[in-house]
């Protein structure tokens, strides 16, 4: 598809004599497009043309319109020092539909073949998926999707929590009272009551702490029994977490989760210990990171290693496996200081400086829910299963009011849950913190899931109530020249950008704002201009804008990982 940044900054550049790439990199987007599709802001000029930004402006104005030899650019005009363009949108109308006609679902796709990891989800073995993991396994989710549509090699882990000292725990907790417990039927419930159990009673008991610890040893040694009780409690874990994952549409395409890196972190030390980089502190053999971050510690005074070491292992692993471009790291911001410590650490493994370069910690905010409006089961910790399926039984209550006759309600109960929940996490920043109210996020008329969800149903019943989708060659484009359809032909040309956006910031949430406004568009346009009339041309006209919007907006929110029901 034509460019018409590019196509703009050439030709300021063209006229200006100065570097089209600067021109590009400041080429704006105003906010309001009344004033035009792009601005330049010709300060950025003054110094090198030593002139006033305005009197850059006309003088740049003038010669622009005087060279007529570019008959995209419909009209440039000098605004207080800015160079406002107008796309002349017949030109760019044409462009869309070439364009999507030969894509069709794959339009805004792109081939930019990268190798892509992203890290997230995430969740400890043993312990509850709470709300906290949500945010984690929906950006990176979205991450993936997105990543993936733009034409890259994308791998996603699951860098489970497998490893640590509280397995230790577990299987001697097992071993003693494994037999009252039914831990295939309720696995992370009924571990967690064993965790509590034999904690207490470790507390009490100094003989059962060494036990425990004997346990861990055992395990790290590749004793059979405690193997084969920690590979129960992996798997049965998962299998859990795969209900959830299976609720949100999440795939992974690796489970090597910490203990995989086991035997891989020797490496590490050797690598550190060559650098001259690791040294003795307190008994721990620790790198130093300089004044602005404590060190990182390698191995601890007891002998174990940590969490951070078997990251440095994952970093050799996944430099080596995957020979990425981009690793990402997608965890709340609770977690910065420690991906800071290990991309630095990791500075001194010898790795070529493309993958230290490449690597990337994506954090995001809290989740704060508003009180009195999520029940919980038991203790404060919410489950995301649970709030999984309160979402999809209130989107049923809503369904059963505004549509009590609809086919399929418990189908659309789902996606429109889900969906609800998954949009009210990526619609803002990700930094943010995330406000979890059930009136906001499942508001039919707000900015959220559900309102996308309803838009894209709407263009489906459009082309329904037709009964065909018209074929490019009767399309006269020159009939959408109203106001709301050349916002549609401009949102659309944006598709790709918008993805491309979202991955230069990983920012799910660019992708969000752009279906809203797509979405809210096609509401405008919908109540201002009439699809189906009497003049077929027109009407072929609006039916191939809306199909077109509806693709769109299908393929963005599935790409976030939401599906739209055929009704609602
Ligand atoms: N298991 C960790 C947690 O739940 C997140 C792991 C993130 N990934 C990583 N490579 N450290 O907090």
């Amino acid at each position: 598809m034509k460019d018409f940044k590019e196509l703009i900054a050439k030709q300021i550049a063209k006229v200006s004599n100065i570097d089209e790439e600067k021109i590009k990199e400041n080429l704006e987007v105003p906010k309001d497009t009344a004033n035009g599709d792009y601005a330049f802001p010709c300060f950025i000029l003054a110094k090198e043309l030593k002139k006033a930004p305005i009197l850059i402006a006309t003088e740049l104005q003038a010669k622009i319109t005087e060279d007529s030899s570019n008959e995209d650019i419909e009209e440039v005009t000098a605004v207080n020092g800015f160079l406002n363009f107008k796309i002349n949108k017949l030109k760019m109308a044409e462009e869309v539909v070439k364009e999507f006609d030969k894509k069709k679902e794959n339009y805004g796709s792109g081939n930019q073949n990268k190798n892509i990891v992203i890290d997230y989800s995430s969740p400890n073995i043993a312990k509850p998926f709470h709300v906290g993991h949500l945010r984690t396994t929906v950006i990176g989710g979205a991450l993936y999707n997105i990543y993936k549509f733009l034409g890259n090699n994308v791998t996603g882990v699951n860098h489970l929590g497998d490893y640590g000292t509280q397995f230790g725990k577990l299987i001697e907790g097992y071993k003693r009272w494994g037999k009252e417990y039914n831990i295939e039927e309720n696995p992370i419930d009924e571990l967690t009551k064993i965790y509590i159990r034999i904690n207490n009673l470790c507390k009490e008991d100094e003989s059962v702490l060494e036990e425990c610890r004997n346990n861990f040893k055992k395990l790290e040694d590749g004793d059979p029994y405690c193997k084969e009780l920690w590979e129960k409690f992996r798997a049965l874990s998962l299998k859990e977490f795969e209900r959830v994952y299976k609720m949100l549409g999440s795939k992974f395409d690796s489970y090597n989760g910490e203990a995989f890196y086991v035997d891989k972190m020797q490496e590490v030390i050797d690598l550190l210990q060559k650098s001259g980089k690791l040294v003795e502190s307190e008994g721990a053999k620790v790198v130093e990171l300089g004044d602005d971050m404590p060190p990182c510690i390698i191995i601890k005074s007891n002998g174990s290693s940590t969490y951070a070491t078997r990251d440095l292992a994952a970093i050799l692993y996944r430099a080596r496996t995957y020979d990425y471009d981009k690793s990402i790291y997608v965890t709340s911001y609770e977690q910065t200081l420690h991906f800071k410590q290990i991309f630095k650490t990791a500075t001194y493994l010898g790795l070529d400086e493309k993958y230290i370069k490449g690597l990337e910690h994506v954090p995001f905010g809290m989740v704060l829910l508003k009180t009195g409006k999520i029940s919980t089961r038991e203790g404060n910790i919410i489950k995301l299963e649970d709030l999984l399926n309160e979402a999809i039984e209130k989107s049923k209550e809503i369904i059963e009011a505004k549509n009590p006759d609809l086919e399929n309600k418990d189908d659309v109960a789902h996606k429109v849950g889900i969906g609800a929940v998954i949009f009210n996490d990526l619609s803002n920043n990700r930094i943010k913190d995330e406000i979890f109210d059930w009136d906001i996020m499942l508001n039919f008329n707000g900015e959220t899931g559900p309102y996308i969800q309803y838009m894209c149903v709407r263009t489906k019943s459009v082309l329904e109530k037709a009964g065909y989708v018209p074929e490019l060659k009767d399309v006269d484009l020159s009939k959408l020249d109203d106001e709301n359809s050349k916002k549609l032909i401009d949102i659309l040309y944006n598709f790709n950008q918008t993805l491309v956006a979202v991955t230069e910031k990983e920012e799910p949430s660019i992708l969000s704002r752009y279906l809203i406004s797509l979405a809210k568009e096609y509401s405008s346009f919908y109540n201002n201009c009439h699809i189906l009339n009497d003049d077929k041309s027109l009407q072929d006209a609006r039916l191939y804008l809306t199909y077109m919007v509806k693709t769109v907006l299908e393929k963005g929110l599935n790409l976030l990982g939401i599906q739209v029901p055929d009704k609602m």
